[in-house]
């Protein structure tokens, strides 16, 4: 890791710095933006976010597949795992910064793709891309946004990787990693865990669709009609996805781009060993956050297995379920080069846009600068598995 300068734990939380062009003098004196001032944690966003999205929209970000139990799963691994601080260790400063895939980050908090962000915020994915700027951490962009390819990266200040689907149409595929690569994006991510879309039976209950006016935009672009997604979000995506792709997808994809490649949802160790024999540069362990396969098990369990198998022939990230600072330790310590964060976002979106999202990403950097005084580590590099305590 780099060593630049480190920050000093304790110090007051930096006043949120969203760009005066997207916050607007009355923007910043919403009830959103007010509220936001009494969370105590990422954790409190949930309930504004809530509190102020339709039901529906709430649920396509909360919810997951089946019974939620790897949703549940998730968060509940980081109870499961506990530290083994050190002491007597000079934490007079901490330093989070370091490179992801070659990219300078502030801290080792991405944030994760996630589809229609319009859905939280008229601003969308640009005010995303605003806050994570500001907060000098990557985001990855998701194919299905509301908001381009190109328009996300004008509003971009910190460097995007973009997420990959691939649909039956190669051709579909093609024209976004090219409009990703010329955009400026840095690394191509693939998703890998959804063949099908995992059965999410809050959407069924709510006929999840989206309102008029919210489209996937990079379809749109591509000369897709993307404004109506028929009898609901389930049947577009089983029309459009290729189910069909297997390990040869990523030898084509290699061949279509110079850009670092990414797989997302990678869990058992046995396909991170395909995934690096096929000289990706990436994985991240995921489930989707629990949106697809039920029963899956936890990413943290998942994460040292997958770790070991990859002997550092590739990084390797993690997500789901991150909330606080300590989680981010654990992941670390784990063998995570960085963690993504996914409804947090959203829930700092929908509280109060891009001074939201800023304001999540926030906490999460004065949290992990905290955990890491208190386990002893004024860096990233001083974070190993010795951190964690055994059963
Ligand atoms: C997602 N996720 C996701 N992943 C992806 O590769 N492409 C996508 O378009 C989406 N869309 C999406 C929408 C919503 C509403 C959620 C909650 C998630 C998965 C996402 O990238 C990530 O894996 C999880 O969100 C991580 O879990 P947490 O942080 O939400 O617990």
């Amino acid at each position: 890791m780099k060593r630049a300068r480190g920050k000093a734990v304790g110090r007051p939380a930096p006043k949120p710095r969203g760009s005066k062009r997207s916050l607007g003098a009355g923007r910043a004196a919403t009830p959103g933006a007010r509220a936001i001032a009494s969370c105590a944690n990422v954790l409190d966003f949930e309930a504004i976010a809530r509190s102020r999205l339709e039901r529906a929209f709430y649920d396509y970000y909360a919810g997951g597949a089946e019974d939620e139990r790897t949703l549940a799963a998730n968060r509940g691994a980081f109870a499961e795992v506990f530290l083994r601080p050190r002491v007597l260790v000079d934490v007079s400063r901490i330093q989070t910064a370091g490179p992801v895939l070659g990219s300078q980050v502030s801290m080792p908090v991405l944030v994760a793709p996630t589809a229609f962000h319009r859905l939280a915020h008229p601003d969308g994915e640009l005010a995303t891309a605003r806050a994570a700027g500001a907060a000098r951490t990557l985001m990855v962009a998701s194919t299905i946004a509301t908001y381009t390819i190109e328009e996300i990266a004008r509003a971009a200040t910190a460097p995007l990787w973009f997420q990959l689907y691939v649909y039956k149409d190669r051709g579909l595929a093609r024209n976004l990693i090219q409009r990703a690569e010329k955009a400026g994006y840095r690394a191509l991510c693939l998703t890998v865990d959804t063949p099908h879309l995992g059965s999410r039976e809050r959407d069924f209950r709510n006929r999840f669709t989206l309102p008029a006016g919210i489209e996937m935009r990079n379809l749109a672009e591509a000369g897709i009609d993307a404004s109506r997604l028929g009898d609901s979000f389930r049947s577009y995506v089983h029309r459009q996805l290729d189910c069909s792709l297997t390990w040869d997808a990523v030898e084509w994809l290699r061949g279509e781009t110079k850009l670092p490649l990414v797989l997302k949802g990678i869990i058992a160790a046995e396909d991170a060993v395909l995934a690096v024999e096929r000289g990706v540069d990436g994985i991240i362990v995921s489930n989707h956050g629990g949106r697809q396969l039920d029963g899956t098990e936890a990413t943290l369990h998942a994460l040292p297995r997958v770790v070991d198998a990859v002997a550092g022939r590739a990084e390797v990230f993690m997500d789901g379920g991150v909330r606080r600072g300590t989680d981010v330790v654990k992941a670390l310590a784990l063998g995570a080069r960085a963690v993504l964060v996914g409804r947090p976002c959203l829930w700092g979106l929908a509280a109060a846009g891009e001074e939201g999202v800023l304001r999540v990403l926030e906490m999460f950097r004065q949290e992990l600068m905290l955990a890491m005084a208190l386990c002893g580590c004024p860096d990233l590099g001083a974070i190993d598995r010795s951190l964690i305590a055994s059963a």
